[in-house]
């Protein structure tokens, strides 16, 4: 049986960081763990687990992009030449993770460099790399799986988070054309959206850092603090990875996992 590849945005920090840290403690994974700062692993990766660091700046992803598929076509040829499945991978999943919060403002008092990167990073980037993917493993017969990481804020608007919003709105709505393409191939990708609920990561600090004028819903995310209701990186990144592995992963699209249904 060949490696599982995984390819994961935003793996140096936060929830990226913990799934990247889950995988490599299991033989028969592969990771390519994309961002611009090193993966700092307190445990070396299992035997039989692999770790390869691309550094790269997700907001310009092009030439990431033309990097991975050149990468996945190259492994493709072995496949394929072998004619032995054992040579290559046993299934392949692009995670895009990363993304960033421009600092909290409304809109109209929002920097033009920030909100282009929060957008680049957030919803280019993925568009780019899930293209690549799949053009890279348009060959392969093993299974594929597309996971976007999205928010509850893809799907209900908030006030000063009309980039954050607008990036996993379109995160969304992308992964559902997306799988309506893909239903159309024999061996198409499973494409699934996931908000992965509410964690205690450095994006949180952000946002209930805001000064209240610039951001009428921070007592929300104070609040949450406070009352010690945000998931650690490391239990979200085990619920999004255990979606991952689902049988069904695909049905529906759009999930959350704090729903059993999705
Ligand atoms: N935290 C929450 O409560 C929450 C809630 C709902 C959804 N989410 C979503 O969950 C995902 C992970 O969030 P998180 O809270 O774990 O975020 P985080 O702690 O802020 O980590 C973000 C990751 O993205 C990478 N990144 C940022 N800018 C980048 C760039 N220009 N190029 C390459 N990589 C870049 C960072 O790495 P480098 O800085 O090393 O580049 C880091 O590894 C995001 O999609 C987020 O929207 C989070």
């Amino acid at each position: 049986m060949g490696q599982h590849l995984y390819i994961l945005t935003g793996a140096s920090k936060g929830m990226g960081r913990a799934m990247a840290v889950q995988l490599l403690q299991q033989p028969g994974n592969t990771v390519i763990a994309i961002a611009r700062s090193p993966l700092a692993l307190d445990t070396a990766p299992v035997p039989g687990a692999q770790l390869l660091e691309w550094s790269h700046d997700l907001a310009h992803a092009q030439p990431l992009a033309q990097r991975l598929q050149q990468w996945l076509l190259a492994q493709a040829v072995n496949a394929v030449e072998g004619d032995d499945m054992a040579a290559s991978f046993a299934s392949v999943s692009l995670i895009n993770n990363a993304a960033t919060i421009p600092p909290v403002a409304p809109l109209s008092a929002t920097d033009p460099h920030a909100l282009v990167q929060a957008l680049r990073i957030g919803l280019e980037a993925p568009m780019l790399l899930t293209s690549a993917f799949l053009q890279g493993v348009a060959a392969w017969r093993c299974p594929k799986k597309v996971l976007n990481i999205s928010s509850g804020l893809g799907r209900r608007p908030m006030a000063s988070q009309a980039t954050y919003c607008a990036v996993k709105a379109g995160l969304d709505n992308f992964s559902q054309s997306l799988a309506l393409e893909e239903a159309l191939k024999p061996h198409g990708a499973k494409v699934c959206s996931l908000a992965p609920g509410v964690i205690d990561t450095a994006m949180q600090l952000q946002l209930r850092s805001t000064a209240p004028e610039n951001f009428p819903d921070v007592g929300r995310f104070v609040g949450l603090h406070s009352q010690g209701l945000l998931t650690s990186a490391e239990d979200a990144a085990a619920q999004v990875l255990a979606w991952l592995g689902r049988e069904n992963f695909g049905r529906p699209v759009l999930a959350d996992v704090r729903s059993a249904i999705g």
